[in-house]
């Protein structure tokens, strides 16, 4: 199998590409600037890595022969960091859509399969959110439906939605390719993939306010509460980036299944708010440490807009539908939260806690 990865040197790239050179049938053109966590992979034969922007300008024709080349292009390029998309929302813009549609167009003119990677967060605000008083008694007021749930973004001047807003409309132009053009596709919207190498930690190999494990993880090691924004009343679901690329290389294996349709990749068995995610990392970090006092290590309320700077505002409940992926790809995902909070933080326990001074 021949393949493109836009942005393969990212989390969920690093571990499609353990999966897929495992395989010594599958070659991989990947783009991707950032190559740290992939270096192990980076002498192999099969993997021919341009480490630009998949956009630099003045380069395109490599781009258009790969896309030419590839049985399947994969998208996982974005900037999906929480922190950033009120803050720096030009760019997050840029990132989600105007530097990958040209992508889209490759992919229509040489008719090649475009797996690309969306989010959940397109779904924005489930309508029970906008309820007054409304308990969540109804599932069909926030069970996300790949085809039948309307896409809620909040204000313009809540520029928090500029990343939902970005993927939203790489969503319809890749399907408005397909419905002129024939792009066969595959929109996949994961829900918080969790694993190792999945953030960096602030001061120590990265800057600025990583995703919510790496910011609990980060005052966990560093002794330091940890912040719940808002008092951590969101949900959330996880599943392990094992299981995730299960579906996907279930999706490669079975084109005519995956074809044309739109994917919810999650666990709706690992559904917590973040004051119980808060709570459930103490523990497993008691555990992983050997020291209980950990379950006791203090937490601390903070307002979001202070948290993350003005124009914040959270989804309220992502509970997915899994019907699809089940019935078309056979894949249900079975690792509970616990679990995967042991792998994870134990690879980033031994990655950083070890290392008594920051680089
Ligand atoms: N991890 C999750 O749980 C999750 C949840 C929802 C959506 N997603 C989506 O899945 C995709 C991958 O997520 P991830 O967690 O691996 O993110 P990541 O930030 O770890 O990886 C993205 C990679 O894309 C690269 N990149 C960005 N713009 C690029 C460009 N123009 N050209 C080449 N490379 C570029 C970055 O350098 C980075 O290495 C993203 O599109 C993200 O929006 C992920």
């Amino acid at each position: 199998m021949r393949l493109v990865i836009i942005g393969c040197g990212g989390f969920i790239g690093s571990h499609l590409l353990d999966r897929l050179l495992a395989d010594e049938t599958v070659s991989v053109r990947g783009w991707d600037p950032q190559v740290r966590k992939i270096t192990r992979h980076l002498d192999n034969p099969r993997l021919r890595l341009h480490r630009h922007p998949v956009h630099e300008p003045g380069r395109q024709d490599e781009l258009r022969d790969a896309v030419r080349w590839a049985d399947a292009v994969i998208n996982l390029a974005a900037i999906c960091n929480p922190a950033e998309y009120n803050t720096h929302p030009i760019e997050v813009i840029r990132a989600g859509f105007l530097d990958v549609h040209p992508l889209v167009e490759l992919c229509a003119a040489e008719r090649t399969w475009l797996i690309s990677f969306s989010t959940s967060e397109v779904y924005g605000r489930t309508l029970a959110g906008y309820l007054p008083g409304n308990t969540y008694d109804d599932p069909d007021l926030y069970e996300l439906d790949e085809d039948e749930t309307p896409l809620i973004m909040g204000p313009v001047r809540n520029q928090r939605w500029t990343y939902a807003c970005a993927k939203q409309m790489l969503e319809r132009y890749i399907y408005a390719y397909h419905h002129e053009h024939g792009l066969p596709f595959t929109i996949v919207r994961p829900l918080n993939f969790f694993g190792p190498r999945m953030d960096y930690l602030p001061g120590r190999d990265g800057e600025g306010v990583p995703r919510v494990l790496a910011c609990f993880m980060n005052a966990l090691i560093e002794g330091r509460p940890l912040q719940l924004v808002d008092g951590g009343r969101r949900h959330r679901t996880i599943v392990s980036i094992h299981e995730a690329v299960d579906a996907l290389l279930l999706m490669l294996a079975r084109p005519e299944r995956a074809q044309n349709q739109f994917f919810n990749i999650g666990n709706r068995d690992n559904e917590v708010t973040i004051a119980e995610l808060a709570d459930l990392m103490r523990h497993c970090y008691a555990e992983i440490t050997g020291d209980p006092g950990y379950r006791d290590h203090p937490i601390e309320v903070i307002d979001g807009e202070r948290f993350y700077g003005a124009g914040y505002e959270d989804c309220d409940r992502r509970m997915p539908k899994l019907d699809r992926a089940r019935t078309l790809l056979g894949w249900t995902p079975r690792i509970g939260l616990r679990e995967i909070l042991l792998e994870t933080m134990s690879s980033y326990h031994d990655q950083y806690a070890k290392s008594p001074t920051r680089p």
